[in-house]
């Protein structure tokens, strides 16, 4: 497997973000790619109905208006839809990067309201691809004078086309629908089928309102293919050379069927994304420790259930654990996986003490055991690692694996108490409910056995790793992590060793410079170094409720998929695999 990510263009489409409720689901979609290896630019279009409210607005004046000033006006649709999009990423711990079309180097000529793009600055682009997810406005340029100009209605689609085309990516058109179809599947009685695959030429046709014409026209003659999908189908159509290929309409599957086990920081953040897509999930239940506690956001009385037991009992497809603790998650995960459920827990102290064993029983009755937020939370540490090994021997896996100690570090730099530290890391949920945990280093141990796993195959007892924490840091320590040119983060490391692996847990000083020096608060850095020398460096925010939901809703996704597609893996418009954990 090549460790030279690829690049995916997502462009979503203003029937997919029709008011501000769906840029969670846009944050889904984006984290998937990205979760996946991708590089990913994100191709926003004006929220809703927005541009044509613009144009209402213009044209109330009475006067034709001033193609340059229109073209200025619409333009705030794209940069406020841009700009939101990057603050819902950042929001979930995603790195990302909200680029105008300047600073994109988006260049058009022609027509100031239909113009066509003929440059783009890819240097600048690839440099922040690097860091983590670019968000650019779709529909807008800049043309040789440095005004602002338009690419004509639907014209997001050409800017992701371009984007594409120019930085070699593969690019993905999220609709509400999810690909062109025959006839207008939503008529009664329809007979229409999708395309699973069709030539430009066809699609130019029969794609009519679904993708922008000149754009497709675009495609053709630089011969670039592109998918239309909607987001969370696991099927799209593959616009390319052809051939023409219909298959017929998927019904829409019935939701999910999802019983939550806790419903604290992580819980709560969860149930509240499951809730508003029901069209994926319905919550069949939501176990608590204390149902009269108020919660934020609120639980439906229906839902909430003091006992796990019976609500392990009711019909579900999946059981989220994200209870904490070891022994009753042990015992509800085990009679979760007996009964033919699928379970997505983030649970690493269970997981680091019986992973293969759940694996086991997972595999023996079928079902799949997904734990992507155990790890990094919206850092993908164990995708991550996975692919690594996929792709040849690993040397090495080193990180910063825990939020809370990075966040006090830096708290005790600006001068606060690790008491006061401690007390505000709890406050923004980014602690462990024993906050000892993080300080000693046994949460970032727990990672770190789990990450080994997936790197060399060998198990690694975390309880026997050489391990210090930062519960009792000395003058000189805490010197230094004042300091300007050096500071001090705990590191999480393991390798081969000549028997078997070695690993150790421990504050370490390192330059300002290095990667693991620039991660920030509760973010996670992860670096993966294989045998053949390539490092992978990947950072995000590793603690507190969004990110962690974000990897739990990815997991549940993977589902949603994976059930779609018939069970197995499968091909979405003949390239894209649903990925799953082993
Ligand atoms: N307490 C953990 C941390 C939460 O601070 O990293 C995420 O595993």
């Amino acid at each position: 497997m090549s460790l030279n990510p690829g690049i995916t263009i997502l462009k979503f489409g203003s029937s997919v973000l029709r008011s501000e409720r769906d840029f969670p689901l846009s944050v889904h979609e984006v984290y998937r790619a990205w979760r996946h290896g991708s590089r990913v630019v994100a191709v926003v279009s004006a929220l809703g109905s927005t541009t044509d409210d613009l144009l209402k607005r213009a044209e109330q004046l009475g006067l034709p208006p001033k193609p340059m000033a229109l073209a200025s006006l619409l333009a705030t649709g794209e940069a406020t839809a841009a700009a939101l999009l990057a603050l819902h990423l950042h929001r979930s711990g995603i790195p990302a990067t909200n680029l105008d079309p300047a600073q994109a180097g988006l260049l058009t000529r022609g027509e100031p309201l239909d113009a066509e793009p003929v440059g783009l600055d890819r240097a600048r682009i690839l440099r922040e691809l690097d860091r983590g997810v670019v968000v650019l406005p779709g529909f807008v340029g800049r043309d040789f004078a440095g005004r602002t100009t338009l690419l004509g209605r639907g014209g997001s689609d050409f800017t992701a086309l371009y984007l594409a085309h120019e930085l070699g990516g593969r690019c993905v058109l999220l609709k509400d629908v999810d690909g062109l179809y025959t006839a207008d599947p939503n008529l009664p009685g329809s007979r229409a089928r999708r395309y699973a695959s069709l030539d430009w030429g066809t699609a130019i046709r029969a794609g009519g309102a679904v993708v922008q014409e000149k754009s497709l026209r675009f495609a053709e003659a630089v011969g670039l293919e592109l998918t239309v999908t909607a987001p969370g189908a696991p099927a799209g159509t593959l616009i390319g050379p052809g051939p023409v290929r219909t298959v017929p309409p998927r019904p829409q599957p019935p939701p999910l069927r999802v019983a939550l086990l806790g419903c604290g920081t992580v819980g709560g953040g969860v149930l509240e994304r499951l809730l508003a897509l029901r069209r994926f999930f319905e919550v069949v239940g939501v176990a608590v420790r204390d149902p009269r506690r108020e919660r934020v956001p609120a639980v439906p009385r229906s839902l909430l259930n003091g006992d796990a037991s019976e609500l392990l009992d009711r019909p579900a497809d999946v059981v989220v654990e994200l209870v904490g603790g070891v022994d009753l998650p042990q015992r509800w995960i085990g009679r979760a996986l007996a009964a033919g459920r699928h379970v997505v827990t983030a649970n690493k102290a269970l997981l680091a003490n019986g992973i293969d064993a759940l694996h086991g029983l997972a595999a023996g009755c079928g079902v799949r055991l997904l734990c992507s937020a155990s790890v990094g939370g919206a850092l993908p540490a164990l995708e991550t690692v996975r692919r690594a090994a996929a792709a040849g021997p690993v040397r090495s896996v080193s990180g910063v694996l825990n939020g809370t100690s990075n966040f006090v570090l830096e708290e005790i730099a600006d001068g606060k108490s690790l008491r006061r530290a401690v007390a505000e890391a709890m406050r923004l949920g980014f602690a462990e409910a024993d906050p000892t945990l993080d300080l000693d280093g046994t949460d970032a141990a727990q990672k770190l056995s789990l990450l080994a796993r997936e790197a060399f195959g060998i198990p690694l007892d975390h309880h026997e790793l050489e391990r210090r924490g930062i519960e009792r840091l000395d003058e000189e320590t805490i010197a230094v992590l004042r300091s300007s040119d050096r500071t001090v983060r705990l590191v999480a490391c393991c390798r081969r060793a000549s028997r078997g692996l070695t690993g150790s847990v421990a504050p370490r000083v390192l330059p300002q410079d290095h990667p693991f020096a620039r991660t920030r608060g509760a973010w996670n850095c992860l670096e993966v170094e294989l045998e053949s020398g390539v490092r992978i460096t990947l950072s995000a925010q590793g603690a507190g409720r969004w990110p962690t939901t974000e990897a739990v809703l990815a997991d549940l996704f993977d589902l949603v998929r994976l059930r779609s597609a018939g069970g197995a893996k499968h091909q979405v418009a003949g390239r894209e695999t649903v990925e799953v954990a082993q």
